[in-house]
């Protein structure tokens, strides 16, 4: 049993709750088989003459989730940033993905995505692929070999898109039941259904979906109430529909697994109430937020209604893997809109470090916390404050947040288990 039996001892910060931050100075954290028992501020009893791996003046936290990210979109980061969505999605976006076709390119671009994550720190994910079979198919399988845990879902789009990335109806059903019969997945890697958005998807292909996901207690994602544009187009496209969200509901989406709502900037009350009846997590993805939406999710209202936050890069919208930056990012825009609408509360690191761990983390089971019967899927971090400028175990991580990069991320457990990235 001593062998199961790991201790790591240093400072350790770990979500209490979305407004407090659990911070423990030297101490003891002791796994077995890579299931957290405890932090201690001696060894326990059970424990003394067990090797322990030292992390003095170090800071260990959990690893993070990235709740929403296109793989496919990774090569085109930081291109067509000063337009917006449609004007970004049409000359920059489609043609990039519609590169998928070809597996060759797909062999190039998926496996540094991944690498790139864990070399950042995110350990699960939800992302997107493109419409095309194979490739999905292929990330998925790279998934499952990386250890990292997450959701990920072949793209459907039937209708307002170019011709050379749209779906003929029956096809995208026929490829994507295929996706989820063939990759049930396991305790790690889980398909997803993913229509792109309601405005790339016609309401027989929607309800083609809602079949395959109760057929499959296979769970869903999209872009939700992104943008002015696409919560009103949404209503036009679909008239029967009160909302985006009711477009979902009605056509059995909702409730077969997992919802994951991208963005939710600007919900109606009906999507609310949808939100909250399945419990949807929504997911605020500032830097694309700022890229190509220019809208900011009400993160402080959304609180205050229980909804189940999360954060994402939303690569490529948004231009860095990095998910600590997205969480210094989040506070920084909670900020801008309560300037501008006084009504509305900024959002405190604590907030959104929760987002970025506890909070996305409860997507994938017992992760994203440092705490009894949590895996321990965390990050070591070194090398933050100046030389003679020492920081408390707290002011490291917001300078980690707001200035670090992947060097400063020493070492990586996941699953208990050391793991060798090459940055
Ligand atoms: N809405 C529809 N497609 C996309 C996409 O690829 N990225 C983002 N951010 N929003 C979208
Ligand atoms: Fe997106």
């Amino acid at each position: 049993m001593a062998s199961d039996v790991a201790i790591y001892h240093g400072d350790f910060i770990s979500s209490k709750d979305m407004d407090t931050l659990s911070v423990r100075k030297d101490a003891y954290l002791v796994a077995e088989q890579g299931i957290i028992k405890g932090i201690y501020d001696q060894v326990p009893e059970g424990c003394r003459g067990l090797p322990v791996t030292d992390y003095s003046g170090k800071l260990i936290i959990p690893a993070f989730s990235d709740l929403h990210i296109h793989a496919s979109q990774y090569i085109q980061r930081g291109r067509g940033m000063d337009r917006l969505l449609s004007d970004w999605l049409n000359p920059y976006t489609f043609p990039q993905e519609s590169n998928f076709r070809d597996i060759e390119y797909a062999k190039k671009i998926y496996p540094r995505v991944i690498r790139d994550l864990m070399v950042n720190g995110t350990f699960h994910a939800v992302f997107f692929t493109t419409i095309h079979y194979e490739a999905s198919s292929y990330f998925f399988e790279l998934l499952q070999k990386s250890g990292m845990y997450a959701f990920s879902g072949k793209v459907n789009m039937d209708m307002n898109s170019p011709d050379y990335l749209t779906e003929e109806t029956e096809k995208s059903l026929a490829d994507t039941e295929r996706f989820v019969a063939e990759h049930p997945g396991d305790d790690h890697v889980k398909p997803i259904l993913t229509p792109r958005f309601s405005p790339t998807c016609s309401m027989k292909l929607m309800n083609g979906l809602g079949r395959i996901g109760q057929k499959y207690h296979v769970g869903l994602q999209t872009h939700l109430v992104e943008s002015l544009w696409e919560a009103q187009t949404a209503k036009d496209l679909f008239p029967d529909c009160r909302t985006d969200a009711d477009i979902y509901e009605q056509a059995g989406l909702l409730g077969n697994g997992p919802t994951v709502f991208a963005h939710v900037i600007f919900p109606e009350d009906r999507d609310l109430e949808l939100i909250s009846k399945y419990n949807a997590y929504c997911v605020h993805c500032p830097d694309a937020t700022t890229n190509i939406i220019a809208g900011i999710m009400p993160v402080h209202d959304l609180k205050n209604k229980h909804v189940s936050l999360a954060v994402g890069s939303d690569i490529g919208g948004g231009h860095r893997p990095a998910i600590y930056h997205q969480i210094a990012r989040a506070v920084q825009l909670s900020k801008m809109k309560a300037f501008y609408e006084p009504e509305y509360k900024a959002i405190t690191l604590a907030n959104a470090f929760y987002m970025a761990t506890a909070g996305g983390g409860s997507l994938f089971g017992k992760v994203g916390r440092l705490e009894e019967g949590y895996r321990f899927n965390a990050l070591v971090l070194g090398g933050i404050a100046d030389e003679g400028f020492p920081l408390s175990p707290e002011e490291t991580l917001e300078r980690f947040c707001y200035n670090g990069d992947d060097r400063n991320i020493e070492a990586r457990y996941l699953d208990g288990k050391k793991l060798e990235v090459c940055q």
